[in-house]
């Protein structure tokens, strides 16, 4: 076997025996150890379990089924003399681990050690490698952030009873990972960039909290003018806090039975506090405000009161429910609503200074010959939404003719849809 591709292949299948050997002999790994490829591989986490059985066995048939390697490759690895061969059962592994991880570290493995935890747990502190467990451990992907675990834990909660069944139908639930918005995609305020370090910092100190009954924290109002990134932020606390986010559509809640809507909101309260720690996002929150003055019906009047008196009881420390809600029109919302929130944290149409940063991170991987400082200066009053609106027209504007690189005319383009955009919706 020769050239980069067998060396690359023959790796591949080496780490996996590396991490079985190194998983199976040290019972304190577990599957936030190993390596999404791996668990993969091994079957890790299939069902949403996050058990995983031991030994972890890397057969022959696998190698061939599940990595689709070519038959050199194959037997490249099994003529290793550190890779013994079981005929029965197929299996390949490693009686001496030693000799296999030195011969692994030459032939160029300490990148696969830097993503892999189990391979940094036995790799740490030995001669010449710099990996640290712990970091390689901490950039990791959970597994509790994964669809599939989130979706076991939800459909065993409503396999025990029709009403949480019927709340999970009013949501939208997705896990961590699911999430495309990043934190670092959004330009925050120093004041938002605060909240989530608190929120991060009290969910590590949850018990700390608890033991002395401080309570009245993690209800936070996201207010501000549509396109600021209130809905990107709840959503991507979710992937920054390791929670999955509940989304709840008023409007959904709502224009079902009405006389069932009351009884709808408690149910959703106690399905997030059945699936905590987690998100619930309540979008729109101003729906609430709005159908308090101009809908007469007592059931609407009743659920509101129930949305109202759930906000009361739930508890970020207490019951693991971050609650977000979130408006555009904060002026209506009265008295009642706004004290029910620990927190309120402002999105405002974004200064110069934002302005280019957010042109420059939406822009960041296009090719692009465009003053940002003079762009940011000639787009007051434009919303993060509206600055991407326009850099997504400058780009078709390029596409268009066949270009990948975005100049001033694409940008001089873009800037006018976005006027335009905004004539129509505003009517003037
Ligand atoms: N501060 C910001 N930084 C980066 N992108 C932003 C920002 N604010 C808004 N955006 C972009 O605008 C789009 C719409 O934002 P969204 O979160 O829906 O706003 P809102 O919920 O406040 O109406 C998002 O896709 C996001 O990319
Ligand atoms: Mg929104």
């Amino acid at each position: 076997m020769t050239g980069d591709t067998g060396t690359r292949d023959v790796l591949a299948i080496m780490e996996l025996l590396l991490t079985a050997e190194i998983f199976n002999r040290n019972e304190e790994l577990n599957i936030n150890d190993l390596h999404p490829r791996c668990r993969e591989f091994f079957g890790a986490g299939s069902g949403g379990s996050p058990e995983v059985k031991r030994p972890l066995i890397v057969s022959e048939g696998a190698i061939k089924k599940v990595l689709d390697t070519p038959d050199a490759v194959y037997q490249a690895v099994r003529a290793n003399p550190f890779v013994s061969y079981e005929e029965f059962g197929q299996r390949l592994s490693l009686p001496s681990l030693d000799t296999a991880a030195g011969w692994f570290l030459k032939k160029g493995g300490e990148e696969r050690v830097g993503e892999n935890p189990v391979l940094a747990y036995f790799f740490d502190g030995k001669d010449g490698v710099t990996v640290r467990y712990r970091d390689v451990r901490a950039k990791n992907r959970r597994f509790e952030d994964t669809r599939e675990y989130v979706e076991a834990k939800v459909s065993r909660i409503i396999g025990e009873s029709e009403e949480m069944r019927e709340a999970r139908d009013l949501i939208i639930i997705s896990a961590p990972n699911e999430v495309e918005f990043t934190v670092e995609k959004l330009v925050c305020t120093p004041r938002q960039e605060e909240t989530i370090k608190k929120i991060g910092v009290a969910l590590e100190h949850r018990d700390f909290l608890k033991r002395h009954g401080i309570y009245e924290f993690g209800r936070l109002l996201f207010v501000g003018p549509p396109g600021t990134g209130k809905t990107s932020l709840a959503l991507a606390m979710s992937r920054a806090l390791h929670m999955p986010v509940l989304e709840v559509r008023l409007a959904m809640v709502t224009s079902q039975y009405l006389g069932e809507t009351s009884k709808n909101i408690d149910r959703i309260f106690d399905l997030a506090k059945k699936i905590a720690p987690c998100i619930l996002f309540i979008d729109e929150f101003d729906f609430v405000a709005k159908t308090r003055v101009s809908d007469d019906h007592g059931a609407m009047k009743r659920a509101v009161n129930m949305l109202l008196k759930n906000i009361d009881q739930i508890s970020f420390v207490k019951n693991g429910v971050l609650l977000i809600g979130a408006t555009n029109h904060p002026r209506i919302l009265d008295e009642a609503a706004w004290r029910r929130f620990d927190e309120v944290v402002e999105f405002p149409l974004p200064d110069r200074e934002m302005r280019q940063a957010i042109l420059e991170k939406v822009a960041a991987t296009i090719e692009c010959d465009c003053d940002f400082a003079d762009l940011a200066a000639r787009t007051e009053g434009f919303s993060g939404s509206d600055l991407r609106m326009m850099m997504k027209e400058a780009v078709m504007s390029a596409l268009m003719e066949d270009r990948h690189r975005v100049g001033p005319v694409d940008i001089e383009q873009g800037l006018l849809r976005a006027e335009e955009r905004n004539v129509i919706r505003t009517g003037r």
